[in-house]
């Protein structure tokens, strides 16, 4: 291959008013049809496809090609015989008088096709060639404009973009760090970013007034379809705002990102639900609101009933609640409501009460304990009609709200209820400032320790009621996903130290962890608060999928591995000796 042919259209561009213009096009051979004597090819690059018709004169090279060969030709646009209406480009072909393969290829291991059904990780190990795809290559675009519509919003309203260092000392409550040993600094690690939040607080101590990061972060979670251990936040932080500026600035910002990715206009202002609010309408703080299927409490109307189950859990504190998925009781078999209670058996919820209203009769899986009239109160409390399925269940109002919260979703789901056109924004405010881990024993931040509890709450860190104190934190909720979540922060350093205490972090460690940034606190830090979205997670909800891989251009497999590369991957003994690294994981 010695010569490169100029191109002078792409792919996808050519038209009738074309027709008789010599053109050069360089791609890849989606197929190759041998008709009539001729050699036809589909010639394919980011753009879209163009059939390209071979000579007598360059037939016998044509015949050499083969799927996915990168080749270059030269031709005069004419008018397609058989024209196909699919193809913008259906109306011409090339008839091609020269032709240069640039590059031959093996037989693909996967189909470049929009509509292939190769499995996940197979895809992933030839992403490359998965990329070539044109609705791959339509995301990428996509996401790009996406970086520039966030650039000119943020630039046009005086943020600065900052970078802030990838290398960096673990983060609070850092469990889920991603460690790198430094060679220079034996025994020594730094972990990578879960998030900018210190450096972008203390640039606000250093006068930067309002700053944005197009920002890399790392968590070694546990991944599921909206997660990645590698993603990517818009993350930004303002000085002397309070909650509302930082909302009001946001609602422009989805505002203008809806309507130039997708031309959707978004009504201002968002609704908002408290976080309380939120947890008792829709079992979850980040609810989707395209469908109703609320939840109602229930205690008023079983609490004198003889079903031990509800009476028991209301006894001990908690909550008996109900969905009512209306008109759908005929799409729900009994083997189905068995397979939601084995669902959220995981969330700790011992069973499902279910009551279908059905036309002479209300059944019941409790009918035993609730008589027509008790079972036809329960509905009232719903509206219920006939129809109907309601779905009930009791226990700790956790495991209510977690269980409930995860079959509305599901159910509305499997009733094609999930219109991915159709957007609903919220904002979720008034969080709890702490919520007690189990696995910790001890109460933790619910977003992070640098959040300010609500004024009216501080004293309630003197007196202990920790569960009595919210915090003005925010989260912006997309169709039942977090989109993005922020906080008023702390900027009074003695609140800061006293925070730290009540999660139990000691002098020592507040110190070696903290220190710098509690003494940056007491030159002069201004009031401040800020916000990241996840940048991958909006651009998945604003392209109408549900997996966060499809927008990220070499993500990871749910094992956090890189199929590909197959990276991370065992290290030579002698180069983990240089950074003084031991393992004690066996051959
Ligand atoms: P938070 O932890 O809520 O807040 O993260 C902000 C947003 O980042 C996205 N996100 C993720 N996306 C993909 N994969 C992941 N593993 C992942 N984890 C989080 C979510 C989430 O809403 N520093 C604070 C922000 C602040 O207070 O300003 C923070 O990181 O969309």
């Amino acid at each position: 291959m010695d010569k490169i042919f100029k191109r002078t259209n792409m792919c996808g561009e050519l038209r009738k008013e074309d027709i008789g213009k010599e053109v050069v096009l360089n791609g890849w051979v989606q197929v190759k049809r041998n008709l009539g004597g001729l050699t036809f090819v589909d010639l394919r690059d980011k753009t879209g496809i163009t059939q390209i018709a071979f000579g007598d004169d360059i037939q016998e090279l044509a015949n050499t090609l083969g799927r996915e060969y990168c080749i270059g030709v030269k031709g005069i646009v004419v008018e397609r015989e058989s024209k196909n209406d699919k193809l913008p480009t259906g109306f011409i072909e090339v008839k091609a008088h020269d032709l240069v393969i640039y590059s031959e290829a093996d037989t693909p291991p996967i189909y470049i096709k929009d509509d292939d059904n190769v499995s996940g990780d197979l895809k992933l190990k030839y992403r490359y060639l998965d990329l070539r795809k044109p609705i791959m290559q339509d995301t990428l675009a996509f996401r790009s404009k996406m970086y520039n519509v966030i650039r000119n919003f943020y630039f046009e309203n005086g943020f600065t973009e900052v970078e802030t260092p990838v290398l960096g000392k673990p983060t609070p409550e850092g469990a889920r760090d991603y460690l790198v040993p430094s060679r220079v600094n034996p025994g020594k690690f730094y972990a990578l970013p879960q998030s900018p939040q210190i450096f972008k607080q203390l640039l606000m101590v250093s006068g930067t007034d309002r700053y944005i990061q197009i920002a890399k972060c790392f968590r070694d979670e546990d991944l599921r379809a909206d997660r990645q251990p590698e993603f990517t936040q818009i993350d930004m932080e303002l000085s002397f705002v309070e909650q509302e500026d930082i909302l009001s600035i946001q609602e422009q910002f989805l505002k203008t990102l809806f309507k130039e990715m997708r031309g959707i206009d978004i009504q201002l202002p968002l609704p908002r639900l408290t976080w309380d609010e939120a947890m008792n309408k829709y079992g979850s703080d980040k609810p989707d609101l395209r469908f109703g299927f609320e939840l109602h409490d229930l205690a008023d109307v079983v609490k004198d009933s003889e079903f031990g189950v509800f009476t028991d859990a209301l006894k001990d504190g908690g909550k008996v609640m109900g969905i009512d998925i209306t008109g759908a009781s005929a799409n729900f078999s009994r083997k189905d409501i068995d397979k939601m209670t084995e669902a959220i058996k995981s969330f700790g919820a011992k069973g499902l009460v279910w009551i279908r209203y059905e036309e002479n009769e209300i059944k019941s899986s409790v009918s035993k304990f609730f008589d027509q009239d008790a079972l036809k109160k329960i509905g009232e409390v719903f509206g219920a009609k006939t129809g109907d399925l309601v779905l009930i269940c009791s226990g700790k109002k956790e495991v209510v709200w977690a269980s409930l919260g995860f079959l509305r979703r599901d159910l509305a789901g499997k009733l094609g209820l999930l219109n991915p056109d159709d957007f609903k924004l919220l904002w979720v405010v008034d969080f709890p400032m702490f919520e007690w881990s189990d696995e910790e024993n001890r109460y933790m931040a619910m977003h992070h320790p640098f959040t300010s509890p609500k004024k009216e709450h501080i004293h309630y860190l003197e007196t202990g009621e920790l569960d009595k104190i919210y915090a003005d934190a925010y989260d912006i909720v997309i169709n039942g996903y977090e989109a993005g979540g922020g906080s008023i922060r702390i900027h009074d350093r003695k609140l800061q130290k006293k925070i730290f205490e009540v999660l139990q972090l000691t002098e020592e460690d507040i110190k070696t962890r903290f220190g710098f940034f509690i003494e940056a606190f007491s030159y002069g830090a201004p009031p401040h608060g800020g916000l990241a979205y996840g940048m991958d997670r909006l651009c998945m909800l604003l392209l109408g999928t549900d997996d966060i891989r499809r927008v990220i251009a070499f993500p990871k497999n749910q094992n956090a591995q890189c199929v590909m590369s197959d990276a991370p991957t065992v290290v030579d003994e002698k180069d983990l000796k240089i950074l003084s690294v031991k393992t004690d994981i066996a051959e």
